[in-house]
């Protein structure tokens, strides 16, 4: 929890946080920080080289100073150590590209319909679900590329961390992009995937697993995962960030279909934003609950515990947790028990 707030500046940062969040879309945008990788610059350089006005340019390099985004040493800029590391295009661990895509052009203007969302104003919601917004083709491919560009890094740090342990059959249920069955088939040589979606973000995934050179290992079911038919005889069941973009009242029946999907012994995994278990943060998995709400109002926030509360009536064994990304993400695994065949 928060420490809880004495000081209006306090409030002030919260109020005008999204101004901030502008600032850092737009430079990304002219690739500002592109052009102060590994050097400093004048404002005179910078003008010439993103041809941005100079007075503009003064503007905005004083607000990304202001928020440390970048440093100023005497008349130069240069990038923060963060800004060089993850807001250079081209850089091994470039995370713009997500911010730019997903976040400034979908999930900003999709949160003017936070309102209707809160007061369960379905007509003035900014897509009906993901299902509307990916029901549409252009939404769908600009959605799921930014997806797999926020996707690839807790993809690979899962794919690193967690031991599938000679696993052969893995359904990635709401699999997007497919980009964790990519990262886990490049660890696991012996594993096989089928990435199962909605129509036009399956196009998309294709196009990923094709560029990465794994269209042998894994295929696709194009379906509804709620209404849809799942494969059986399932080494594992993966779930990354979807039970927190469907319906509360799903839980139970993407529980039951894992289940039924799960040969004996295999091993269910949910990879979500959560809570932790008092439920009082972290902020940013909270905020992201929150977001959803701009497009659905049936969905719930939860912990690793609550949803281990869940996992344990459905009858799964051996649940445990672990952090993927600080403050926003965990990964829940269990086990439907190895004497169970129904
Ligand atoms: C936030 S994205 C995550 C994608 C991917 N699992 C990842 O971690 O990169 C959620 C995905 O769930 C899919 N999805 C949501 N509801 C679904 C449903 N009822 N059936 C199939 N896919 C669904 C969306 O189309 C989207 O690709």
């Amino acid at each position: 929890m928060a420490t809880p707030l004495t000081d209006v500046r306090d409030i002030s940062r919260i109020a005008y946080g999204f101004m901030g969040s502008k600032a850092l879309f737009a430079a990304l945008n002219i690739d500002l920080f592109g052009h102060l990788a590994g050097s400093s610059k004048t404002l005179d350089m910078l003008v010439e080289e993103t041809g941005v006005a100079a007075n503009r340019l003064k503007t905005l390099l004083a607000a990304l100073t202001a928020i440390g985004l970048i440093a100023r040493e005497a008349d130069a800029y240069r990038n923060s150590p963060a800004s060089e590391r993850y807001l250079v295009r081209g850089a091994p661990a470039y995370f713009g590209d997500y911010y730019r895509f997903q976040i400034d052009r979908q999930i900003y203007p999709a949160l003017e319909h936070l309102d209707a969302g809160i007061a369960g104003d379905t007509q003035h919601l900014a897509f009906d679900s993901l299902a509307g917004l990916t029901g549409n083709p252009q939404e769908a491919d600009a959605f799921t590329r930014a997806q797999h560009a926020g996707s690839m890094g807790p993809a690979v740090m899962l794919a690193r961390t967690f031991d599938l342990n000679g696993s052969r059959r893995m359904l990635d249920v709401g699999g997007g992009s497919g980009a964790f069955s990519i990262a886990l088939c490049q660890r696991n040589p012996e594993l096989r995937a089928t990435v199962l979606d909605f129509p036009n973000v399956i196009d998309v995934a294709e196009r990923f697993v094709t560029e990465a050179k794994l269209a042998h290992r894994i295929d696709y079911i194009r379906a509804d995962a709620v209404n849809g038919a799942w494969p059986s005889g399932q080494d594992v069941i993966l779930m990354s960030y979807l039970l927190s973009a469907v319906a509360e009242s799903s839980f139970p029946l993407l529980l039951t279909k894992a289940w039924e999907a799960l040969r004996p012994g295999g091993r269910l995994l949910i990879h979500d934003f959560m809570l932790d278990d008092e439920e009082t943060g972290p902020a940013l998995a909270a905020l992201w609950f929150l977001q959803y709400l701009w497009g659905r109002i049936d969905g719930i926030s939860f912990s690793a515990a609550t949803l281990a509360e869940q996992l344990r009536g459905h009858g799964y064994e051996n649940i445990s947790d672990q952090v993927i990304i600080p403050e926003i993400t965990k990964l829940v695994v269990c086990a439907k028990p190895a004497d169970r065949t129904g």
